[in-house]
């Protein structure tokens, strides 16, 4: 039996933190020892908020050697860029037609855009999930890791696929579900005290996987916690209960027991927490950060992955257009 088909795809927002590589990242990199797995970086639905040329350009790359860093594989997976494949914009436009303005409209990421950037509402934006779709469907996929915010964009596609088979009385389209590790899933919470990691909570709230060591230490050091246990064995605060959820990701079993316990005790103390936590941290991304920079300074190695991502991706793009163009009637004479 072959193996069942994944995709998923990143906007080309910048750095990648430690939130976007455990919540992301990682599951792809193991993904692809399973699955026929496709990763792309999504450079055309971000032109929805028309990104300087230059910045586009250059947080693709960057996103790219990051994958590439964190151990996604050419020879493994297939990772592209999605403009670099001619067959998604055809998709879109076939599939745009069978895309209704009402549910179009509906979309919850629709609605949000209206409401926060009423100054640009392009069609673009309406048919964004269009796109995502085609981007699934393109492969044929059945997988598809994203988080709970995409849930929606997803049942999109399946309502898009499942419309394409029932209208030309196909079976072609699989309709594609959510995936993750579930028990694998690790929480990254960000270094405010607050909520998960997250670029709009600001840059010192996040550890990108190419900070310098003396940054992750300042950033750790200066990480929300709280005055102390009010007596041993009270709850954690959310901030402290978030310093060892960081530590959980990075650290060692007998470090957090160790720090576990003398919470329990109510003897900690968070400078010391956080020095260790610092050091682990560096620790874990140091490999990560140094394969980072290795592909800064070689662009042959990084054309070479993309060339044979873009190969790959091409023929099944192409096979699935071909196929696609066939049932529509769209035939040659
Ligand atoms: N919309 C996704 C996001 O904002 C990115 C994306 C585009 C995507 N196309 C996709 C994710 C296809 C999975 C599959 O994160």
């Amino acid at each position: 039996m072959g193996r069942s088909t994944a995709v998923s795809g990143v906007r080309p927002t910048g750095r990648q933190h430690l939130g976007n590589y455990f919540g992301a990242v990682a599951n792809f990199v193991r993904m692809q020892e399973e699955y026929d797995s496709y990763f792309f970086v999504a450079d055309l639905h971000s032109l929805t908020t028309h990104p300087k040329p230059e910045d586009l350009h250059a947080n693709t790359r960057q996103i790219l050697i990051e994958y590439l860093a964190c151990g996604l594989d050419p020879d493994k997976c297939t990772l592209y860029v999605q403009s670099d494949l001619p067959q998604i914009p055809q998709l879109y436009l076939i599939f745009n037609m069978l895309a209704y303005m009402g549910e179009l409209e509906r979309s919850a990421t629709f609605k949000d855009k209206v409401r926060t950037q009423p100054d640009n509402v392009n069609a673009g934006l309406l048919t964004y999930p269009v796109l995502m779709a085609v981007d699934i469907l393109i492969h044929r996929a059945a997988k598809v890791p994203v988080g709970k915010d995409q849930e929606q964009h997803l049942e999109m596609t399946r309502d898009f696929a499942g419309r394409f088979n029932h209208l030309y009385q196909t079976d072609f389209f699989p309709l594609p579900e959510a995936f993750s590790y579930g028990e694998g899933l690790v929480k990254i919470p960000g270094l405010d005290g607050k909520g998960k990691m997250s670029k709009s909570n600001g840059d010192a709230s996040c550890i990108y996987l190419d900070d310098e060591a003396e940054v992750i230490r300042k950033k750790i050091m200066k990480a929300v916690s709280d005055s102390g246990p009010a007596s041993p064995g009270a709850p954690k605060s959310d901030a402290v209960s978030n310093l060892f959820d960081l530590m959980k990701a990075v650290s060692s079993e007998q470090t957090l027991q160790y720090f576990e316990d003398s919470y329990l005790q109510g003897n900690i103390r968070y400078g010391d927490m956080k020095k260790q936590l610092a050091e682990d941290m560096i620790a874990f991304t140091d490999p990560i950060r140094e394969r980072i920079r290795a592909l800064h300074a070689d662009p042959a190695a990084v054309s070479k992955a993309l060339r044979t991502g873009k190969e790959k991706a091409w023929d099944s793009a192409e096979y699935t257009l071909r196929e696609v163009r066939h049932i529509l009637g769209l035939r040659p004479f």
